[in-house]
């Protein structure tokens, strides 16, 4: 079915089509060319990092994360249950036994006040989602970590340039996770990075990403041939993809105001209908810039949901809902190390509700979103 109003739509930032013809006339289409050097450099001075490394996708760059830590059968993971398959995939597929930590009911957040009652003497990482591009409660988080000698690693699919008390996102793990999936504020189609925060860990960063060898000290001279050194994948891009996201990347002051607009028109909009219709809106604590990636609405019950996506769907209009608790899913049970108790999970995850939202969403589109929703007596539908 084809919708009037999508719940995504891939938007060009100008320079896309010229960058690839440039990178295709560069004759370096595999990875580590000319543009996956611009984009390396442009993330590490906007974000203060000391190394960014483009990845084919988060998924990938948080399996990196699982082999850089060295995580394995006799270690536990914590995550929020509330997360892409990804979060946990990255850490199971190292043997790792994963502990779902539930979310706050406000930021949707790993709940950092019952974080500490599931560290064991096994807790190897705890891996914080910044959901919706809004910061999960760092300060606690770290300080937490810190006390336990456990290592952090964000998350930040949502979040890029996103902002905890003044500092971005992805800058406080020893190691954070970006996406550049087609619905994410800045899109090559699929694609993602790897913020190396801890120098310590970049060395093995590099060979994991080459396919387990030392092939980056062979490009510097460091060696006279490149070798099988490690563990490791193909985690690097095509330099083609590179190309179009330095498009994206170089005009992301312009991306990020276009959904800026989006995100506050949707807000002052909806906000008196949410509050007579006990629908809650994102929560947005002061200490947070949040990234601007998505709208949702939590609706009063899964069957106040169902009504509405239907609804909007008859004019048109896609919305779509997300994640399904991973502590009750079948892989979820299978590699959790013990019973999760997640039921904020449980329950916002059958209310909420993702508006469309993207860079070219018109002033015209969204009011037909925000009328739909309007329209729609959800106080009447709960009574008949
Ligand atoms: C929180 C989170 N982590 C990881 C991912 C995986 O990202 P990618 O599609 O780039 O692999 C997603 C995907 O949307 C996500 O929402």
């Amino acid at each position: 079915m084809s919708y009037r109003i999508p719940f995504n739509r891939p938007c060009l930032a100008g320079n896309e089509y010229k960058y690839i013809a440039e990178a295709i006339a560069n004759g370096h289409a595999s990875g580590d060319g000319p543009f996956t050097r611009k984009c390396h450099e442009l993330l590490e001075k906007e974000l203060g990092a000391p190394r960014v490394l483009l990845t084919t996708s988060c998924t990938h760059a948080l399996e990196m994360a699982g082999l850089l830590l060295d995580c394995g059968p006799e270690d536990e993971v914590i995550l929020p249950s509330f997360t892409f398959v990804s979060t946990a995939n990255a850490f199971a597929l190292r043997g790792a036994r994963l502990v779902f930590a539930d979310i706050r009911p406000d930021t949707l957040n790993l709940d950092e006040s019952r974080l500490e009652s599931l560290i064991t003497s096994k807790t190897k990482a705890i891996v914080v989602v910044h959901y919706a591009g809004v910061a999960c409660e760092m300060d606690t988080i770290l300080a937490i970590a810190f006390r336990h000698g456990i290592q952090v690693v964000e998350d930040n699919a949502h979040g890029l340039f996103s902002r905890y008390k003044g500092g971005y996102t992805g800058k406080f793990g020893c190691l954070a996770t970006q996406s550049f999936h087609e619905t994410k504020n800045f899109t090559c189609g699929e694609g993602g990075a790897l913020v190396v925060n801890d120098v310590q860990l970049l060395e093995r960063a590099l060979v994991i990403r080459e396919k387990g060898t030392n092939r980056s000290r062979y490009f510097r001279g460091e060696v006279d041939k490149y070798t099988w050194v490690d563990l490791g994948s193909s985690y690097l891009p095509s330099d083609l993809l590179a190309a179009f996201l330095y498009a994206q990347l170089e005009a992301r002051v312009k991306i990020q105001e276009k959904r800026r607009q989006v995100w506050n028109r949707y807000y002052e909009s909806l906000a008196d209908w949410a509050q007579s219709n006990d629908v809650k809106l994102p929560v947005i604590p002061p200490e947070c810039e949040q990234a601007h990636h998505m709208f949702y609405l939590l609706l009063p019950s899964i069957e106040h949901r169902e009504w509405l996506i239907t609804e909007l769907k008859a004019q048109g209009i896609l919305s779509v809902f997300h994640y399904s608790p991973l502590h009750l899913s079948e892989a979820g049970k299978k590699f959790a190390a013990r019973a999760s108790n997640c039921p904020v999970t449980e329950e916002i995850s059958e209310r909420l509700l993702r508006l469309p939202f993207y860079n070219d969403l018109s002033e015209n589109e969204q009011e037909s979103v925000t009328d739909a929703v309007k329209n729609f007596r959800l106080r009447r539908r709960a009574i008949a």
